[in-house]
């Protein structure tokens, strides 16, 4: 164990911190009691792509967060953590209840070099994403889709789906009659 255990050169750590330390602020932003001062940091400073009416509720956690486009109306629950390294694509009208996890990358475990694979997550309008779900790298969850809570989606759930468990499995469909806009929603105030 000690053998794996390398001093980092003191050049390494000064670069690291430097290319580290917006990551610490992003972090940081999530704790600001006001959704319209997160709103317009995480746009206009860390460049993420939202809609009209996009609510991100408190301690977002993000990597690249330039990479991820959210659609009008949708709704980004407390504590998620989207990494965007990939590209992660929110469509209008999605749901992310609580403490949801998107992953776009992950290591290949049998390569030699544990090499990094992965690729975009798309998520389509109004499909609804459940508390405690964790979502895997270079996948699409349908339009309307439905996954249940505490999930751990795999692979691509297509339309008006509803799916749970881990691995996330087909449990029934939804119905197709969705009408719902939450363009012109109000946020909760501190939440
Ligand atoms: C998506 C959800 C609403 C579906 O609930 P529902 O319509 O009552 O589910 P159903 O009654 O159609 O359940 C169908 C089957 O799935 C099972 N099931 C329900 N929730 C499940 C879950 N999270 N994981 C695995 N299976 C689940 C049910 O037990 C039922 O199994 P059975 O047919 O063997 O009895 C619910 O699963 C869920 O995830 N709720 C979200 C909770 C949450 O995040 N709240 C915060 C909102 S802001």
């Amino acid at each position: 164990m000690n053998n794996l255990i390398k001093k980092i050169p003191l050049y390494q750590f000064a670069r690291d911190s430097v290319f580290n330390f917006p990551y610490w602020v992003f972090c940081l932003v999530g704790h600001i009691p006001s959704h319209i001062m997160r709103n317009f940091i995480y746009r206009y400073v860390f460049r993420m792509k939202l809609g009209k009416g996009v609510k991100i509720y408190k301690h977002l956690d993000c990597y690249e967060p330039s990479k991820i486009v959210i659609g009008d109306g949708s709704i980004i629950g407390n504590d998620a953590f989207l990494d965007g390294r990939a590209g992660i694509y929110i469509g209008s009208n999605v749901n992310f209840s609580g403490w949801v996890k998107v992953f776009t990358r992950q290591h290949d475990m049998d390569d030699k070099n544990f090499k990094v694979v992965g690729g975009p997550v798309y998520i389509e309008d109004r499909a609804n994403i459940s508390s405690c779900s964790i979502i895997l790298p270079d996948l699409r969850i349908g339009k309307g889709a439905v996954v249940m809570a505490g999930a751990i989606v795999t692979k691509s759930v297509d339309d008006y789906n509803i799916v749970g468990g881990i691995p996330a499995k087909f449990v029934r469909m939804r119905s197709k009659e969705l009408e719902y806009d939450w363009t012109k929603l109000r946020a909760i105030p501190f939440h």
